[in-house]
């Protein structure tokens, strides 16, 4: 028996190419802070992953097959998974929202993905006091993590905000400036050509969750100097610093992170990360600069913000896979009707 609310019905008509094109609707309505972040967030949970785990017979090992690790599932981060958007600081009243419009929606919407997201985000904004645009991703967080996770599922998170004050109280053109502020590189700095020094930042709500490289490091190499926590209490997956790293030779995939911010002043995705990284399956783009980089292979040249996903894996190949048995599968064109087909002329 199909117990799927009809909300859910309605979210699961959508697979991963709708959601890109909804996604790509809903860039200009959301908040400049958000933009990069929704995106990411979006990277961080692929639905085509989700949907090959959940029909694969055994789960377990296809999970080993694609050498997951780490927390990868929603419904295990209902609350949590989005504290790097600005919007997360609104998460009790969008949640409640999302809710709201996944109890009263019994009839057959004629209204579109996008439309739904923006007019509960609409619905939102007096509650949560601010404008819609900033609510409009985290809205669309929140939309597919009921599709992943499930409206009960989704329903039972306390709704919590998991952030500290401090942090929830930046405006969004606070946290933009700072996303450009340029290290100083000290006296007469200006001159200097050599021996620059940049802050890499890993978690836009912790003062300290910064570590300094030098001019033209890596972001992975620079991390491994960073030994001002215990980081693999943290996330057994951090072995040598904040950002999580196994080969540093873009073989492995673990050091994968989403550029915030200062994505200009990483170096152009090099041969060789752009092959692996659509390997992996983490983002298929020709953009030389992605929000998505290996960091073990990005080069900094300036400040930049990066969030770290709480999972790696190897799933790209294995998702191309299905997709062509799924296309294979496709009843081919009926033949034309005789009449129909164009004369040949002798
Ligand atoms: S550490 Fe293996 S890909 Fe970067």
């Amino acid at each position: 028996m199909n117990t799927e609310t009809p909300f859910e019905q309605f979210l699961n008509q959508h697979d991963e190419e709708a959601w890109s094109a909804t996604l790509a609707l809903l860039l200009r309505p959301t908040h400049e802070v958000d933009r990069n972040a929704t995106q990411i967030w979006f990277a961080f949970y692929p639905l085509a992953l989700f949907r090959a785990l959940e029909q694969a017979e055994d789960r377990e090992k296809l999970a080993q097959h694609l050498l997951l690790q780490g927390d990868y599932e929603l419904k295990d981060q209902v609350d949590s998974s989005h504290k790097f958007l600005y919007g997360h600081r609104f998460w009790p009243q969008v949640k409640k929202a999302v809710e709201q419009h996944a109890d009263s929606f019994d009839q057959p919407s004629r209204a579109s993905l996008a439309d739904q997201i923006l007019a509960v985000a609409r619905r939102a904004a007096p509650e949560a006091k601010q404008d819609e645009s900033l609510l409009v991703g985290i809205t669309a967080v929140a939309f597919m993590t009921v599709q992943q996770a499930g409206l009960s599922t989704f329903k039972s998170a306390p709704g919590t905000i998991n952030i500290d004050r401090k942090h929830a109280k930046k405006s969004p053109a606070q946290i933009l400036r700072d996303r450009t502020k340029q290290d100083s590189q000290g006296l007469l700095g200006f001159l200097r050509t050599v021996n620059k020094q940049f802050t890499v930042t890993h978690d836009e709500c912790d003062d300290k969750a910064k570590y300094i490289l030098n001019e033209g490091q890596d972001m992975a190499w620079g991390a491994a100097n960073d030994r001002s926590r215990d980081w693999v209490a943290i996330d057994p997956r951090r072995m040598e610093g904040p950002i999580p790293v196994e080969c540093r030779s873009a073989s492995c995939g673990t050091c994968w992170v989403g550029v915030l911010g200062g994505a200009d002043k990483l170096a152009d995705v090099a041969v060789r990360e752009g092959k692996k990284i659509k390997e992996f399956g983490y983002i298929d783009t020709a953009e030389p600069r992605p929000l998505i980089r290996l960091a073990c292979q990005a080069q900094a040249h300036g400040a930049v913000s990066v969030v770290i996903p709480p999972w790696n894996g190897q799933f790209g190949r294995h998702l191309r896979a299905l997709r062509q048995e799924a296309q294979a599968q496709m009843p081919a064109p009926a033949d034309q009707d005789e009449e129909a087909r164009p004369e040949i002329i002798q």
